[in-house]
C-alpha cells in the first residue's frame, strides 16, 4: 500500500508509487513533457523526474554531477539504501569509476553473444515445459505461470546455484525491488539473499566449479583477490538485475499481444519480424527506472538541484518522447529506427542486455508456437508492480 497521499500535482509533488502512476504512467509523462519536463517532489526526499529523451540521456552520461552511489528509486525509510548491508553496495550498478570500471569488466564476458547463445536450448526447454503445464486448460496467469518462471532459472544456471531455489530467489528479489515502501520486507529480502550467497561462497571455496561465483573467487585485480564484499555484491546484483527486469519485459509484451490480436497474427505469420518486434516491445514497455544522486548543487535546465537530491533515470518516459520516436504511443512491430534506452545509456548501460533480449525472444517464440491466439480473461484484474521495475504481476489470459 502506498504510504503517501494521492497526487494532485504531478509537476511539483509526484509519487511513482501512486496507484495511478503504477497502473498507467504514460499519460502522466506526456503531460509533464509538454508542461514541466523535469518534475519534482519532496515525498521520500527531494527527487527530480526528467521525461525527455535528451535530458535522461544527458544526465546518464554526466557521471560527475550524477553519481550512481545511490540508485534505489525508493530510499529506505531510514534514508539508507537497500544494499546498505553491503560495504560496496552492488557493483558495478551502484558504483562510480574506478570500482565500476573493473567490476563491470569482470561481468561482461558472462553475457557476451556467444555465451548467451549457449543458454538458448535451456531457455527453450524451460519455456516448453512451462507451457505444457497449462496449454490444455484454456487459461493461465501469463505472469505467474510463465514469465516469472523463466529468467530466475537461467540466472540460477549462470550463478551455478540450484534451480530449486527459484521461488525463494523470486521472493527475495521482489522484497528488495517491489516492496520498497516496506523497510522490513526489503531488509528481510536483502538479508536472506546475502546470507544465501555467503554460504554459497564458502561452498565454492571448497569445491570450485565453472560458474560465475567460482570465477569471481578466482579473479584477481592488481594481483590481489577480490574482497568478499565485492563478490557478494556482484553476485546479488546479477540476481536482482536479471530476474524482475526480464520477467517484467516478457509479461508486458504478452499483455500487449493479448490486447492486440492483429499483432499476434502478424508475428505468427512473419516470424522474421521478431528482432524489431522485441526491440519495439522493450521501447514501449521499458521496465526499469534507476536513480542518481546529485554530487553538488547545480542548476540543470532551470532546476535548482541540491547536493544529495535524487534524479530518477526515467528511461521508460524517454522511450516515449515524440521528439525522438514517431508515433511513440503506437507499438509498431517493424519500427526500423529505434534508439530506445530501455537498457539505459552511458557507462552503466545494461551488462545483461544480450541475455534479456534472448530470453524475451525465445519466450515469445515458444508461447506463440503453442498458443498463437489468446486474450485477456474478461472480468479478471491485472496487477502491475511499479517503482524501480514495472511489469504485470497478475496477468490472466484465455485461449482456445
Ligand atoms: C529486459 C530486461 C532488462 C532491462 C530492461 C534492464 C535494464 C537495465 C538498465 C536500465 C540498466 C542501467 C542502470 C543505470 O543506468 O543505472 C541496467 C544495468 C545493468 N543490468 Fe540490466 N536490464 C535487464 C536485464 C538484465 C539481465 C538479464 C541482467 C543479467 C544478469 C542484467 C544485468 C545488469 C547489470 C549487471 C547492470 C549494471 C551495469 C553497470 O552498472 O555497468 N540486466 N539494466
Amino acid at each position: 500500500m502506498p504510504r503517501t497521499a494521492p497526487v494532485s500535482d504531478w509537476s511539483s509533488d509526484f509519487d511513482v508509487l501512486d496507484p495511478r502512476y503504477v497502473a498507467d504512467p504514460f499519460g502522466i509523462w506526456d503531460g509533464l513533457r509538454t508542461t514541466c519536463p523535469i518534475a519534482h517532489t519532496d515525498r521520500r526526499g527531494s527527487t527530480w523526474l526528467p521525461t525527455r529523451y535528451e535530458d535522461v540521456t544527458a544526465i546518464a552520461h554526466d557521471i560527475g554531477h550524477f553519481s550512481s552511489l545511490k540508485v534505489a528509486v525508493i530510499p529506505m525509510g531510514s534514508g539508507e539504501e537497500g544494499a546498505g548491508q553491503l560495504e560496496y553496495g552492488l557493483p558495478p550498478i551502484s558504483s562510480d569509476p574506478p570500482l565500476h570500471t573493473w567490476t563491470r569488466r569482470l561481468l561482461l564476458p558472462w553475457f557476451s553473444h556467444q555465451r548467451v547463445e549457449s543458454y538458448v536450448p535451456l531457455t527453450r526447454e524451460l519455456c516448453r515445459g512451462l507451457l505444457a503445464h497449462f496449454v490444455d486448460t484454456g487459461h493461465a496467469d501469463a505472469a505467474v505461470d510463465f514469465a516469472q518462471q523463466i529468467p530466475v532459472r537461467v540466472i540460477a544456471r549462470i550463478l551455478g546455484v540450484s534451480s530449486e531455489m527459484s521461488d525463494a530467489f523470486t521472493g527475495w528479489v521482489r522484497d528488495v525491488l517491489e516492496f520498497a515502501d516496506d523497510d522490513e520486507r526489503r531488509n528481510h529480502g536483502a538479508g536472506q539473499l546475502l546470507s544465501y550467497f555467503e554460504s554459497q561462497l564458502d561452498l565454492r571455496r571448497q569445491t570450485p566449479g565453472d560458474d560465475l561465483l567460482s570465477e569471481l573467487l578466482r579473479a584477481e585485480v592488481d594481483g590481489a583477490p577480490l574482497d568478499d564484499g565485492i563478490v557478494l555484491g556482484m553476485a546479488a546484483l546479477v540476481l536482482i538485475a536479471g530476474v524482475d527486469t526480464t520477467w517484467s519485459a516478457i509479461g508486458s509484451s504478452l499483455w500487449h499481444l493479448a490486447r492486440h490480436p492483429e499483432d499476434q497474427k502478424r508475428l505468427v505469420a512473419e516470424p522474421e519480424l521478431m528482432p524489431t518486434a522485441t526491440e519495439e516491445l522493450l521501447r514501449a514497455f521499458a521496465p526499469v527506472t534507476m536513480a542518481r544522486v546529485v554530487t553538488g548543487d547545480l542548476d540543470y535546465e532551470g532546476c535548482p538541484m541540491k547536493q544529495g537530491d535524487k534524479v530518477l533515470m526515467n528511461f521508460p518516459a524517454a522511450n516515449r518522447d515524440p521528439e525522438v520516436f514517431d508515433r511513440p504511443e503506437a507499438v509498431l512491430l517493424d519500427r526500423a529506427h529505434n534508439r530506445h534506452v530501455a537498457f539505459g545509456s552511458g557507462i552503466h548501460r545494461c551488462a545483461g542486455s544480450n541475455l534479456a533480449r534472448m530470453e524475451l525472444r525465445v519466450a515469445l517464440e515458444e508461447w506463440l508456437q503453442v498458443i498463437p491466439s489468446f486474450a485477456l480473461e474478461e472480468g479478471r484484474e491485472i496487477v502491475w508492480a511499479g517503482g524501480q521495475v514495472r511489469g504485470p504481476r497478475v496477468l490472466p489470459v484465455v485461449f482456445p
